[in-house]
């Protein structure tokens, strides 16, 4: 990494055991700001779990997590947001009965139908919505929003605090080839102010979009650079061909 280059994330001896169960095992990595990094790995790799240790939703059993230089290994979900970390959504999450304008604002921690004089929230709030292609259906109940309309409201909520950095964790499961399509035009957009962390199983899109890949095997990263020389390594095919 260049001198004076400042990592969106870099964790060091990172560690996660679910009673006598290592799921990570001692992971050392450094993302770079201002890219898309794509990480891929099996089922159960401990993609998912590497994501919830960065965002503070688990505490680690070992090691330290710098995000944009500060520790924040021990650092509440609420703080790191604040901080400048987007937070990720489920649809479980979401409020069916609300408006998709008010799901948003939840999001960004603006009360309903407040903070009018905060200019800057009701920008994110327009970019958010914009993103997610839901202008249209602002005012509407999320209930009235189709499945793939939901996973992009997921995503939308996710930027609504304007973020530094956002974890997207699989935004494209269960999408059509359409939406995918939307989805990942949208991950671009906002890339180019935002440093993007992407766990996807659709390679073809996503190996797309990537800067970099990190490939995740049993708790350890077993490659990561440039897409081309990490999808060209033996280890990686051999896991992926066969
Ligand atoms: N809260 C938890 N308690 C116990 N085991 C867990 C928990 N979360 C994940 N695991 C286990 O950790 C492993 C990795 O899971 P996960 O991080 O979801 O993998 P991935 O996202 O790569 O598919 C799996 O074996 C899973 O069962
Ligand atoms: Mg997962």
């Amino acid at each position: 990494m260049s001198v004076g280059a400042q990592a969106a994330i870099a964790v060091k001896g990172l560690k996660k055991a679910f009673g006598s169960v290592d799921v990570i095992r001692g992971i050392d990595i450094s993302f770079p700001r201002h890219e898309k990094h794509l990480i891929i790995g099996p089922n159960g790799a401990g993609k998912t779990t590497f994501f919830n240790l960065l965002n503070g939703q688990y505490a680690p059993s070992a090691g330290r997590i710098e995000f944009l230089d500060v520790d924040v290994t021990h650092m509440p979900i609420r703080q790191r947001a604040l901080l400048g970390l987007g937070r990720t959504f489920q649809i479980a999450s979401l409020f069916q009965d609300l408006s998709v304008r008010d799901n948003l604002r939840i999001a960004a921690g603006a009360p309903q139908a407040a903070q009018r004089s905060d200019l800057r929230a009701e920008e994110n709030m327009e970019i958010a919505l914009s993103f997610c292609g839901l202008k249209a259906k602002a005012d509407g109940a999320v209930r009235h929003l189709s499945y793939g309309e939901q996973r992009r409201l997921e995503i939308a909520m996710g930027l609504a605090t304007a973020p530094q950095v956002l974890l997207l964790d699989e935004p494209m499961a269960g999408l059509t080839q359409i939406e995918r399509g939307i989805v990942a035009e949208r991950i671009l957009e906002v890339s180019t102010a935002t440093s993007i962390l992407l766990i996807e199983h659709d390679l073809e899109v996503a190996l797309k979009l990537a800067d970099k890949l990190t490939v995740l095997h049993l708790g350890e990263v077993i490659a990561h650079g440039p897409v081309e020389s990490v999808m060209d390594d033996p280890f990686v095919r051999q896991i992926y061909l066969g």
